[in-house]
């Protein structure tokens, strides 16, 4: 009997229109914070929409809990809370009464106890002071607590949370990374973003997903410890600077009383006077990591740009 929370076997999905957007995805996730990262189109929100029974895979088994998504989908809901990537409706309502009316869909139908754990969830996430607020006068931050309340307000033992932190100020991101780590000590929480940084110390398990494929699948020091000798930091003078950014992929660039102090990733060797990074971010290991697999970000965007 497997122990995992999550688990995936040769999970693969082919749109209508032939596009395969995952294919043979083998995950395992136990208890904690488990960061899903990939750039834009690699294939997170089709693989949770699959694990949350949105989306059948077209082949490949998904299972919570050793509960088929399938076919046993109800089993599967009871055990899981969603946050879309899109979440932000009920504009019209105020907070509490939004939860209050999503704890009723997923399925808390005694009222007394519905009020008490939409009182305790508005607490959790620190949305108790505005509970009388329309969702519309609320922050982008605020509008993603209430998704995570709404989320979690039945108290699944697992949550996945698509893309949290799109539009949020770096002190709402803070915040969220936080609440995140704090709720992932006695939860799995399975969350995709394509900000590295967003995923911060509480995570202990990471996957990477490119073009529907897992590239890299561990704890995040594996992902730095690879990075060693593939990011660099030099400073120059402001033309060689542009030089440095025209071949190599730049993470950061300050000016410095020099000339340009820069840090950034090589999948081969360093530009000459640079000087390897022995500690590189989790940011870093990841562009890294991509770089190596002929993946910069200039031809991500590339592959993104309409054509
Ligand atoms: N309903 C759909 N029909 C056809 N293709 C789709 C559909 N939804 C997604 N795709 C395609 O499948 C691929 C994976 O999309 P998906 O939304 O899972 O990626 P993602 O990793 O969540 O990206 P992002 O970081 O932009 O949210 C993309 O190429 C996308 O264009
Ligand atoms: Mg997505």
């Amino acid at each position: 009997m497997s122990e995992a929370v999550i688990e995936t076997r040769g999970l693969g999905h082919t749109y209508k229109g032939g596009h395969t957007a995952l294919d043979g995805v083998d995950l395992a996730l136990g208890k904690g914070l488990f960061g899903l990262l990939g750039p834009n189109g690699a294939g997170k929100s089709t693989l949770m929409r699959i694990i949350c029974t949105l989306l059948p895979p077209s082949r490949g088994t998904a299972t919570v809990f050793g509960h088929d998504v399938t076919s046993e989908c109800r089993e599967v809901r009871a055990l899981l809370g969603y946050l879309p990537q899109e979440f932000g409706a009920w504009r019209q309502h105020r907070v509490e009464e939004v939860l209050d009316t999503l704890a009723r869909l997923s399925g808390l139908s005694d009222k007394k106890h519905r009020h008490e754990r939409v009182a305790e969830t508005l607490e959790l996430v620190g949305l108790d002071s505005v509970a009388d607020r329309k969702v519309k006068k609320l922050s982008g931050g605020m509008v993603r607590r209430l998704g995570v309340a709404q989320a979690l307000v039945h108290e699944p033992p697992v949550l996945v949370v698509d893309e949290p932190t799109v539009g949020l100020d770096p002190e709402e991101r803070m915040r969220f990374r936080q609440m995140m780590g704090r709720l992932g000590r006695d939860r799995t929480i399975l969350l995709s973003t394509h900000i590295v940084a967003n995923l911060g110390g509480g995570c202990q398990a990471m996957a990477l997903l490119d073009r529907g494929e897992v590239v890299f699948e561990g704890p995040p020091d594996d992902l730095l410890r690879r990075a060693v000798g593939h990011v660099f930091e030099i400073e120059v003078s402001a033309e060689a600077a542009d030089r440095v950014e025209a071949e190599y992929e730049v993470v950061s660039r300050n000016a410095t009383p020099q000339g340009v102090a820069m840090r950034g990733v090589t999948a081969s060797g360093l530009p000459e006077g640079a000087a390897a990074v022995e500690s590189p971010t989790l940011e870093e290991a990841y562009l890294a990591f991509m770089a190596s697999r002929g993946r910069s970000e200039a031809a991500r965007q590339e592959e993104d740009a309409p054509s």
